[in-house]
């Protein structure tokens, strides 16, 4: 029997109750029990899993599933907390299924450890995408950063200790390899700490901040060094509201824009535009225990280079993804971070000759003194 039959079957047997309701409701919605085996799923589901009720009830979850889904993690957050979350920008992905991103309702079901999940297709403002909400991407790395900063710092200053001490006696020659070691250990300090950022759990720190004066203070960096010679144009709207944010976080999340954008566009005729706008009906919930919020404020960074290659655009914002000889890949995933952070949401368009990275934030409540 197709879903579309079974769900017939369903409208004709149990008439106009509540089941048919559930059966017809076009969202997928499954129930699940304290072992994570399928006890239900409508019509929807059926559908948007390529199963049927049939040969999925009684199955595992996770069978289903891509097995480090972050469905199943939402379903155990659900389950120890009991508390409902909504969570947007969930790439759902298995292989009959392909990968899908959708927004996910999650709550707890009528007896113990059951849980109920329902899916939306439709995206916020029909623009959630992967690439939009990478929290995942910089959870994965949270735990191996904590690990490497721990294990890898204190043996690195032994060694740079040692060279040092080597230095002392070393003859001109051999002084410059140690010169070449302290070097080196330097350079992997400063990856480890940048690496460090993503372990940081702790909420980030924010008042009322001028999305203005952080961009004009990220394009004066990079004039004096890594955008020299590029055509910077600035197309700001000056009434914006100040946003609710962390200026120095923001001002990182800026810079590594524009050092992307630099380093994407030619040598000659390179061109960059900053802009900011206001824009109604994006809201986004961040977490279960947050509210849901507006981020009306987009501030957007352009260029002209050659765009992104098709086959980076659904990792762009997982660490270590780089396409640059020297780049370490860690930029855009720390712009993700901080985005996420702020409640906001960080997106792409590309097509050659212009690429667009957006950062949509939330705006600080009326009444609060601007900060800087
Ligand atoms: N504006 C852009 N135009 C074209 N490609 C881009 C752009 N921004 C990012 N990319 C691509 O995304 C990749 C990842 O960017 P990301 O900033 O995370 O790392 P990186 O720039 O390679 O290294 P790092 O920033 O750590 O020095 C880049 O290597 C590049 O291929
Ligand atoms: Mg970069």
């Amino acid at each position: 029997m197709t879903a579309a039959t079974t769900r017939q079957a369903a409208q004709t047997s149990a008439g106009s109750g509540p089941e048919a309701i559930l059966a017809l409701l076009p969202l997928p919605v499954l129930m699940v029990d304290a072992e994570n085996r399928l006890r239900y799923l409508n019509g929807a589901a059926e559908d948007f899993f390529g199963v049927s009720a049939g040969t999925a009830v009684g199955r595992s979850l996770g069978e289903m599933l891509a097995k480090d889904s972050p469905l199943l993690t939402l379903v155990e957050q659900v389950r120890v907390s009991g508390a409902s979350l909504t969570e947007h920008g969930v790439t759902i992905g298995s292989p009959r299924i392909g990968a899908r991103a959708v927004s996910v309702d999650v709550g707890p079901g009528p007896h113990a450890g059951e849980i109920i999940l329902s899916l939306q297709q439709r995206s916020i403002a029909g623009k959630i995408d992967r690439q939009l909400n990478h929290r995942h991407a910089a959870r994965s790395v949270t735990a191996m950063a904590a690990m490497l900063a721990h294990e890898i710092k204190n043996p690195l200053s032994g060694i740079r200790g040692a060279a040092q001490l080597l230095e002392q006696t070393a003859a001109p020659n051999d002084q410059e390899l140690t010169h070449l070691i302290c070097e080196e250990a330097d350079r992997i300090v400063a990856l480890v700490n940048r690496m460090e950022m993503f372990s940081d759990q702790r909420p980030i720190e924010r008042g009322p901040v001028n999305i203005h004066e952080v961009m004009q203070h990220a394009q004066r960096v990079a004039m004096a060094g890594f955008a020299r010679g590029v055509t910077i144009t600035e197309r700001y709207d000056p009434s914006l509201p100040p946003v609710l944010g962390n200026r120095d976080l923001l001002v990182q999340v800026f810079l590594n824009l524009l050092k992307n954008a630099a380093e994407a566009v030619p040598k000659e005729g390179g061109e960059l535009l900053l802009s900011t706008y206001y824009q109604q009906g994006v809201r986004m919930t961040p977490h279960a225990s947050e509210a849901r919020h507006a981020l009306p404020i987009v501030a957007s960074v352009q260029d002209n280079g050659l765009g992104i290659p098709e086959d980076l655009r659904p990792h762009l914002f997982d660490p270590f993804v780089t396409t640059k000889p020297s780049g370490k890949g860690l930029g855009l995933a720390l712009v993700a971070k901080i985005v996420g952070g702020h409640g906001g949401i960080v997106e792409f368009e590309s097509v050659p000759r212009r690429t667009v990275f957006r950062v949509m934030l939330p705006a600080a409540p009326a009444g609060k003194d601007e900060l800087r």
